[in-house]
């Protein structure tokens, strides 16, 4: 029997190696992880396997809320503000054994293609209802698409995604993995054949399915958060079904906890400056240790004005401008008003 399930799981595997091996095929920015061509969206090798694991297996619960983002995006601050949202009735903001002084937001709340990898058969981590995920809309599981859960997707400038994404790479990749460079890694982005690209294709199926099913998709732009942090903190915790109440308003709650969550409360943790996470990268030879001060690096807006040249921040713009143009969303306006 046990040998029986040994051999239908390494035919699996072998099905599994064949098909990444006939997609598409681009150099990631880390050397050894290249990126594959699958429906549409460039995956490292390890994504497809966590992919294809949700797409059989994940069975979403009605009150799962899932974080989705393309990476460098403001998912770390996100994470940290809905964790913080959807369990203040166990976790006070105040309380000094807060899970966020001690944890980085990405050990609180699980990314499910990195558990699925590692666990294909069973690829719903244990005693959550609160997940992440980086794969883009049309990857996502049709369980996930159809069920009630919620998702939260938020969205930033592609100039910084982009400059983000090349720091945070350089900073993640192993001594002995080659670099990439800045110019390499813009034109692969700038073509869309950069990891989870194209850029604009994944908030292309994002603020689609927003406003086709707006009780279901949250769209949140990084630079409204910034400047309307408590506005949008309230409309966050309203969408995943944890309202304030007014007792919590009157009280501050919802500034406690954006504050509890800024760039400079959470970068200044000793967690966040010393600590590391250790990633397991199935399908690949590394096991990569994040340095969990690699998530925080200026949490600004427009820092990509420090890192690209004119055309190149031209060449973007150009580009956003045109893919967002028919879908009328810009990166460059509040998606809502405040008054
Ligand atoms: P920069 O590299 O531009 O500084 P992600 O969390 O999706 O990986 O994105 C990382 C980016 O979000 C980094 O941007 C990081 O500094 C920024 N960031 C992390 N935590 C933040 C917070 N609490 N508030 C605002 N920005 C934050």
């Amino acid at each position: 029997m046990a040998t029986q399930k040994q051999s239908s799981s390494d035919e699996a595997k072998t099905n599994l190696e064949t098909l990444i091996l006939e997609l598409p095929r681009e150099r990631g920015w880390i050397v050894d992880q290249d990126i594959h061509l699958l429906n549409g969206f460039w995956y490292p090798t390890w994504v497809i396997h966590g992919l294809l694991a949700l797409q059989q297996h994940f069975k979403p619960h009605p009150n799962d809320v899932l974080l989705a983002s393309f990476p460098k995006s403001g998912t770390t601050w996100l994470k940290a503000l809905l964790f913080s949202i959807v369990n203040r009735a166990t976790f006070n903001h105040d309380d000094m054994m807060h899970p966020l002084l001690k944890s980085n937001p990405h050990e609180l709340v699980p990314w499910l293609e990195v558990y699925a990898s590692s666990n294909p058969t069973n690829p719903r981590p244990p005693e959550s209802l609160l997940f992440h995920t980086h794969l883009a809309y049309s990857s996502l599981p049709e369980h996930i698409r159809s069920s009630s859960c919620r998702i939260v997707y938020v969205f930033r400038d592609p100039k910084d995604v982009f400059v983000s994404f090349w720091h945070f790479f350089n900073k993640l990749r192993p001594k002995e993995s080659s670099s990439i460079s800045l110019q390499e890694a813009f034109n692969q982005f700038s073509r869309g054949a950069s990891p989870y690209g194209p850029y604009w294709d994944h908030v292309t199926g994002y603020y689609k399915a927003s406003i086709q099913f707006p009780n279901k998709v949250f769209f949140v732009r990084y630079e409204d958060l910034k400047t309307e942090a408590v506005f949008h903190v309230k409309r966050l915790a309203e969408f995943v079904g944890w309202p304030f109440s007014e007792e919590e308003e009157n009280e501050g709650v919802v500034q406690k906890i954006t504050d509890l969550c800024s760039f400079d409360k959470l970068s200044n943790l000793e967690v966040n400056k010393n600590g590391s996470l250790i990633r397991n990268l199935p399908s690949t030879r590394w096991t990569v240790s994040v340095i969990n001060k690699a998530f925080f690096r200026k949490g600004e807006i427009g820092d990509s004005n420090n890192h690209l040249s004119e055309d190149m921040r031209e060449i973007l713009n150009q580009i956003t401008e045109d893919k967002f143009k028919e879908i009328g969303l810009t990166t460059f306006v509040p998606l809502v008003k405040t008054e």
